[in-house]
C-alpha cells in the first residue's frame, strides 16, 4: 500500500523531526522527496563512473556514455515517448523556454496567436508574454470557472476566430488541483485545425508525479515535467517533443556548442544529423539524469496507476475532512465536471483560512512539524482573478497518508483556536 510506513522509510529525510515533532510533508507540489534508491544511484555514479560522457575512449568515459544512454532511454521508456524525442532540460520551466527559442522563435510571426489559461504556473505565462512581446504575436487567456475548471467554450470560440498557432496549457494545476480533459481539448484544436497547424503543449510539471503519462498516446506536441518533483533530484527534468517536429526541424536546437556539432569551421557549421545530440549542447548533468531514471524506475515498481489511485484518496479524504472546519474555505473543483464522473482533481488541495492569514497558518502548522506552502503559489493570475491574496496548499506524494492529512486537520483546528 503506498503511503505505509515502509514507503515511507525508504525516503530518509522523512524520519527527521522539526520543532521536536515528526516531520509531516505536505509540500511536494513544490518538490518531493527522494527515496534512498535516487540518492545512492547518484553517489554511486560519483564514486564509480564519473567521467565525461562522449568525448573519451578510457573505461571510465565508456562507462559513463553507457550509464548516460542507458539513462535516457529509461525516462523516454517511463513517459511512453522515444529516446529521441527526449530533451533533457534542467526543469520544466527551462523545457518551456527551450519550446519558447527552439520553435516559437523560428515559427510565430506578427498577426499569430498563442492561447494559455488564467490557471497557469507563472512558467507556463510570463514565457508567453516575453514571447508575445519579441515576435508580436497576441496573447489570448482562457478563462475560469467558479470551481477552477478552464472554459473550454472559450477556447473554442478562440480557435474558431483567431489565428492560433500555438495553445499552451496545464495538465494538472499547482494551485487548485484541477485535471485539464486533454482529450476534449485535443478534440476542440483538431476541429479548428487550419493550414499551418495549431501545436499543443502541456505542462506536465504536476501530472508526471501523479498519474501515468504516454507520450505516444497523449498525443501532444510538446510535455515538459520536472523530476525533482517527481522524486529525482533537483537540476533534471525534460521536454519531450514529437518526432516529426525534430525530423522536419520545426523544433530546432536553441543551445549551441560542444557536443551538438558534425562539423565545425570557420565558415559553417553542421549540427549533428542525430537528434539526442543536437539538442545536448555542452556536457550533460549525467548524475542527476541518472537519479531521474532512478526515480523513474522506483516509481514504476510502485506502478503509475497505483499512485494515480492513491493521490486522488488523499484528496478526497483531505477534502472531507477540512470541509469540516468552518474557517476552511476549499478552492478548486469539489464535485465532479459530471454527476457519476470521478472528481477531476489530483495532487493537492489548497484552501483560504477565513480567520487567518495564509502565512500564519503554515507557520503554526510548521511549529506542529507539518511542512505546507502558503502564498500564490506562481499562480498570480489565478489569484488575482478570484481576489485571493494568498492560499494556504496541502500537497501529496507516494509515502503520503491520511495520518498526515489528520496531523494537517489537527494542526488547522488549533488555528482555528487560537484564531477566533
Ligand atoms: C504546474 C507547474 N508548472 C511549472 C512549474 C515550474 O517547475 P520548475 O520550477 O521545476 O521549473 C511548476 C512548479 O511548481 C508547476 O507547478
Amino acid at each position: 500500500m503506498l503511503g505505509s510506513q515502509m514507503i515511507k522509510s525508504q525516503f530518509p529525510i522523512l524520519s527527521r523531526r522539526v520543532n521536536d515533532k515528526p516531520l509531516v510533508y505536505l509540500d511536494n507540489a513544490a518538490t518531493s522527496q527522494k527515496p534512498q534508491v535516487v540518492i545512492d544511484a547518484i553517489s554511486n555514479y560519483y564514486t564509480q563512473h564519473n567521467s565525461n560522457v562522449h568525448r573519451g575512449v578510457h573505461r571510465l568515459s565508456d562507462e559513463s556514455t553507457r550509464v548516460f544512454e542507458e539513462s535516457r532511454n529509461s525516462i523516454a521508456s517511463f513517459f511512453g515517448a522515444e529516446s529521441e524525442e527526449l530533451i533533457v532540460t534542467r526543469n520544466a520551466t527551462e523545457a518551456i523556454n527551450g519550446v519558447a527559442y527552439g520553435w516559437a522563435a523560428q515559427n510565430l510571426q506578427a498577426g499569430d496567436v498563442i492561447v494559455t489559461s488564467l490557471m497557469e504556473h507563472h512558467a507556463n505565462f510570463v514565457v508567453w508574454q516575453e514571447v508575445a512581446k519579441r515576435t508580436g504575436a497576441k496573447l489570448e487567456f482562457v478563462g475560469v470557472d467558479d470551481q477552477g475548471r478552464l472554459k473550454l467554450d472559450e477556447l473554442r470560440q478562440k480557435l474558431e476566430t483567431s489565428p492560433v498557432k500555438l495553445v499552451a496549457l496545464v495538465h494538472v494545476s499547482n494551485t487548485t488541483g484541477t485535471v485539464n480533459p486533454i482529450k476534449k481539448i485535443k478534440k476542440i484544436i483538431a476541429n479548428n485545425q487550419k493550414e499551418t497547424p495549431i501545436r499543443l503543449l502541456l505542462d506536465g510539471a504536476q501530472s508526471a508525479p501523479h498519474m501515468p503519462i504516454n507520450f505516444k498516446q497523449l498525443d501532444v506536441d510538446f510535455y515538459v515535467f520536472s523530476g525533482h518533483k517527481m522524486l529525482a533530484p533537483m537540476g533534471v527534468g525534460g521536454l519531450l517533443v514529437k518526432k516529426e517536429l525534430l525530423e522536419s526541424g520545426e523544433m530546432k536546437p536553441w543551445l549551441f556548442g560542444g557536443g551538438m556539432i558534425f562539423s565545425v569551421l570557420p565558415e559553417a557549421t553542421e549540427y549533428n544529423p542525430d537528434l539526442v545530440e543536437r539538442f545536448t549542447a555542452g556536457t550533460p548533468d549525467v548524475a542527476s539524469i541518472v537519479g531521474l531514471a532512478a526515480a523513474c524506475e522506483y516509481l514504476k515498481t510502485l506502478e503509475m496507476r497505483k499512485v494515480e489511485q492513491h493521490d486522488r484518496e488523499l484528496v478526497l479524504y483531505a477534502i472531507e475532512k477540512l470541509s469540516r472546519i468552518p474557517e476552511v474555505k476549499i478552492i478548486g473543483p469539489v464535485t465532479p465536471a459530471q454527476a457519476g464522473q470521478s472528481l477531476d482533481r489530483l495532487g493537492s488541495v489548497a484552501f483560504i483560512h477565513q480567520t487567518a492569514h495564509a502565512h500564519d497558518v503554515s507557520q503554526i502548522l510548521d511549529s506542529e512539524g507539518v511542512a505546507v506552502r502558503s502564498g500564490h503559489h506562481c499562480t498570480m493570475p489565478l489569484h488575482t482573478h478570484f481576489g485571493w491574496q494568498a492560499t494556504t496548499r496541502a500537497s501529496f506524494s507516494v509515502y503520503s497518508s491520511k495520518t498526515d492529512v489528520d496531523a494537517l486537520v489537527k494542526g488547522l483546528e488549533k488555528i482555528s483556536q487560537v484564531f477566533k
